[in-house]
């Protein structure tokens, strides 16, 4: 299994951030490393890593393959613009855009049919894993969110829980390794190599506890906001990543 560091720009970033990337070209690791920058960015992205061992993806894509949906982007576009992946479902699309297990199974659908590989996301609110729903809740979005037909090459696991996106505060390294190992569970219960899919821990990833964290049981990278749009804090994780 080919480790993953993935970095999720958000809305973060114009054609001068491109700079960015270039402290993470021309490194011989065995780690994956991916970028999903603005749609915008993708292209231009792409063009500036020419060939070497970054991927880039999108933040998210609609279930059509083509339409009448303005400001929408689809699987294959995402695609014919150079990217390999597309994170589907994270909490700020389900937030936000008041997206559904069953919608980002559609979009996860469509990401495998333009040949994308989809990043699947998943996480318990604060009030959830107050209440003791957290095992459920991640049960249930992984039961409605990954479709049939996902196997480990198309599809990754984020766990992103919510109350650690952007705030400084992660789970501990209990409730990381109890999470990841009901995903896991999850998919080996329901596809032939589930053991081999990449199940990525995001939510404040940073340089001061990526090694920690990569190296908790069933944690095989990490899908990172903040700390990815800097190569000074993103490059010490994919470090961590590579010597994990
Ligand atoms: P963060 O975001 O690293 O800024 O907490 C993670 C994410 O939302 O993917």
């Amino acid at each position: 299994m080919r480790k993953l560091a993935a970095g999720n720009w958000k809305m973060n970033g114009t054609l001068a951030s491109l700079a960015e990337i270039d402290a993470l070209l021309g490194a011989d690791r065995d780690c994956e490393v991916l970028i999903c920058p603005p749609a915008t960015l993708i292209h231009p992205m792409v063009a500036r890593i020419a060939g070497e061992a970054v991927a880039v993806g999108g933040q998210d894509c609609h279930a059509e393959a083509k339409g009448a949906h303005t400001g929408d982007l689809a699987a294959a576009q995402l695609a014919d613009a150079g990217a390999e992946y597309v994170i589907v479902g994270h909490s700020e699309r389900r937030t936000d855009h008041a997206e559904d297990d069953a919608s980002v199974a559609a979009k996860a659908r469509a990401a495998h049919q333009a040949g994308l590989t989809a990043i699947v996301c998943v996480g318990e609110t604060e009030a959830q894993r107050d209440g003791g729903e957290t095992l459920d809740v991640i049960a249930r979005q992984l039961a409605g969110s990954i479709p049939d037909g996902a196997t480990a090459g198309n599809t990754v696991v984020a766990y992103e829980p919510v109350w650690a996106i952007g705030t400084g505060r992660t789970p501990d390294n209990d409730q990381i390794a109890e999470v990841h190992g009901a995903i896991r569970g999850a998919l080996t219960a329901r596809f032939a190599d589930g053991n081999d899919f990449r199940l990525l821990y995001g939510g404040s990833v940073k340089p001061g506890n990526a090694a920690e964290i990569f190296a908790i049981p069933n944690v095989n990278g990490a899908l990172v906001g903040g700390a990815s749009l800097k190569a000074a804090d993103f490059a010490p994780i994919v470090a961590a990543l590579d010597a994990a």
